[in-house]
């Protein structure tokens, strides 16, 4: 079905109700939407950003039930396939519609989904199109999280079609954002599964946007933003260069050694007041630990050692934390091990993007001792004294 978002603008996208993973990699607890809008001015009409393959029909039958019988402007905020994997379904349907997109973004259709080069037009930062009574501008957005992204605005009516900027992989029925308490973390789980690496950037996309009157943002997943305030104020946190006082432990335990060592660990945050969250890896939701990745100050890697090496359940959580860039400003690694090995030094390697300090590890050899505990009393004073 679509639905009306003002007079002429549609909503006309799908709910994926059931998807529980993207990219076969991130968990997508509440599902997702691919959200497609529909505009008509009064000469052209312009449909922005298309949706999953598999919802191609659903598009299609959004598109009919609105009487839509011409297209005039594809516009394709971003190739990733979940957004303009519908492009060749529609231009097939209506092969009158010309594909409006970035440079880099012209090149990635052609290559990912093979759409005809004489179909495409590329536009560049703040150049207009014309609907008759409504403008469209285009804005360079890049890395939220390719290089090509861009965004759309409608000038008279303020409108920002962002497409996975300020996205939320959430499923409801609200067509507006009802409930921010309930769009806030589903908003952040995104910005850390695939914006974080690129907060630099995104913060220089964020000051590109003070510019521009915006009374709605309209992403591509999730439901629309009626107070945009509430969402750019969101992000203007997540960007900053603050961290909040808080210790994140993602850890994982074969016989009991390190498991002894995190408990006490932890508890001896707690009685310094010192916020502490630790993640199982065993059977952690990889995107709850992005989440508190995204203004953690400090995290400490627990892991015991296989084969010489750390726990491959640490290598990802390290993996993880490396590919994500996230801001944190101390890291240490506590742990044990069973006769010899490199577990810290191999964890060590696997982050070099992280600009943290490495506080002195704690390891030790089988079941922790009074020296061990005394050197995990001397990694809580080193993270009190750098974080309080
Ligand atoms: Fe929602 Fe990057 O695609």
């Amino acid at each position: 079905m679509f639905r009306k978002i003002k007079e002429n603008i549609f909503s006309v996208g799908a709910i994926d109700w059931n998807r529980k993973l993207f990219d076969e990699l991130i968990p997508l607890p509440d599902g997702t939407s691919y959200n497609s809008y529909l505009i008509k001015g009064s000469e052209k009409t312009a449909l922005i950003d298309t949706v999953e393959p598999k919802f191609s029909e659903d598009l299609l039958n959004n598109l009919s039930e609105l009487g839509v019988e011409n297209i005039d402007y594809l516009i394709s905020n971003h190739a990733e396939q979940d957004h303009s994997g519908s492009i060749p379904t529609i231009l097939e349907k209506y092969p009158e519609a010309t594909v409006i997109t970035s440079k880099k973004g012209k090149g990635m259709l052609i290559d990912l989904l093979k759409i005809p080069e004489e179909s495409v037009q590329v536009v560049e930062h703040q150049e207009v199109i014309s609907l008759g009574d409504e403008k469209l501008e285009f804005i360079d957005t890049p890395w939220v999280h390719w290089p090509e992204t861009m965004s759309t605005y409608l000038q008279q009516e303020n409108i920002l079609f962002s497409c996975d900027f300020f996205g939320s992989h959430l499923a409801t029925s609200d067509l507006f954002v009802e409930d921010e308490a309930e769009v806030y973390p589903a908003a952040k789980r995104y910005y850390a599964e695939i914006m974080m690496p690129f907060r630099k950037i995104i913060k220089g996309n964020l000051a590109k946007l003070e510019e521009y009157d915006i009374d709605m943002i309209a992403p591509s997943h999730g439901p629309i933003y009626n107070n945009p305030q509430f969402i750019l104020d969101a992000y203007q946190d997540w960007v900053s260069d603050e961290v909040k006082p808080e210790v994140i432990v993602p850890y994982v335990s074969m016989h009991g050694s390190t498991d002894k060592l995190v408990k006490y660990f932890i508890d001896s945050l707690m009685k310094e007041n010192i916020k502490v969250k630790p993640f199982d890896l065993a059977e952690v939701d990889l995107g709850d630990l992005a989440i508190s990745l995204v203004d953690a100050s400090t995290v400490v890697i627990g892991s015991p050692t296989v084969l010489t090496g750390p726990h491959p359940a640490a290598v990802y959580a390290a993996y993880l934390a490396n590919a994500l860039r996230p801001k944190t400003k101390y890291a240490s690694i506590i742990g044990s091990y069973g006769w010899a090995g490199k577990m810290v030094d191999k964890l060590v390697e696997l982050m070099p993007n992280l600009q943290a300090e490495i506080l002195e590890p704690v390891v030790a050899k089988g079941y922790p001792g009074e020296d061990d505990y005394a050197d995990i009393d001397r990694l809580v004073e080193d993270i009190t004294t750098r974080i309080k």
